[in-house]
């Protein structure tokens, strides 16, 4: 892990922030980073749509308004960290919990710009454990389902997520087909959401201020 890098590629994430724009933002160490380098241009920017409430803190101490995305509609850009990065820019996120309203705000953007350290650069995703947000109720249920599919499921006790679910961290996946997979879990009862950034991967990864 490279904070130099992180600093980097959060401060490289700026040269995509056009004037007027309503900004998606992320959620980790990384895009503290960029929040910091954004606060640098607040009054070009019209404000941003935060997927935290650590964000939302961050983003309102330095100034930077914080805007509903049921107000916004649609993001012209979306920039945010990972935990894994493959050679696809499929990623593995929620190493932090928020996954969902990550997930969220990467699906509403046009552009995800994807900004991470060259330590999570992988071939194949999965060695680090996947986060899934479950409904509480369904945990037991969820991690016996992946069992079933030869992972290991560990809860991640203590932690409840700013929708006051659960996080399970699942071990021992290669993954290979990460779209297949990301389906196939989309359809157990219970789970929330998925850490795995397939289907809607990001459309640039910078690593350091380096574009993939
Ligand atoms: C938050 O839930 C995660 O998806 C983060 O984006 C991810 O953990 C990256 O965090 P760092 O930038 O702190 O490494």
């Amino acid at each position: 892990m490279s904070t130099n890098e992180k600093r980097q590629a959060g401060e490289a994430a700026i040269r995509y922030v056009e004037d007027g724009a309503i900004v998606g933002v992320g959620t980790g160490s990384t895009v503290a980073y960029f929040i910091d380098a954004l606060a640098d241009l607040k009054d070009r920017i019209q404000g941003a749509v935060s997927s935290s409430e650590q964000s939302t803190a961050h983003l309102k101490r330095v100034g930077i308004p914080v805007l509903d995305l049921n107000s916004t509609g649609s993001l012209s850009l979306y920039i945010d960290g990972a935990d894994e990065c493959d050679p696809h820019k499929r990623l593995i996120k929620g190493g932090g919990a928020a996954l969902t309203r990550e997930k969220i705000i990467a699906e509403a953007s046009d552009k995800f710009v994807c900004i991470i350290d060259s330590s999570k650069l992988v071939n194949v995703l999965g060695k680090f454990p996947l986060p899934i947000e479950v409904i509480p109720m369904a945990r037991s249920l969820v991690g016996r389902e992946i069992v079933k599919r030869g992972g290991n499921p560990v809860w991640r006790d203590g932690v409840v997520t700013d929708n006051g679910n659960w996080v399970i961290d699942v071990h021992g996946w290669q993954i290979t087909d990460p779209v297949g997979l990301e389906n196939d879990l989309n359809q157990i009862p219970g789970i929330v959401t998925v850490g795995l950034f397939a289907r809607r991967a990001a459309n640039v990864v910078l690593v350091g201020d380096k574009v993939l």
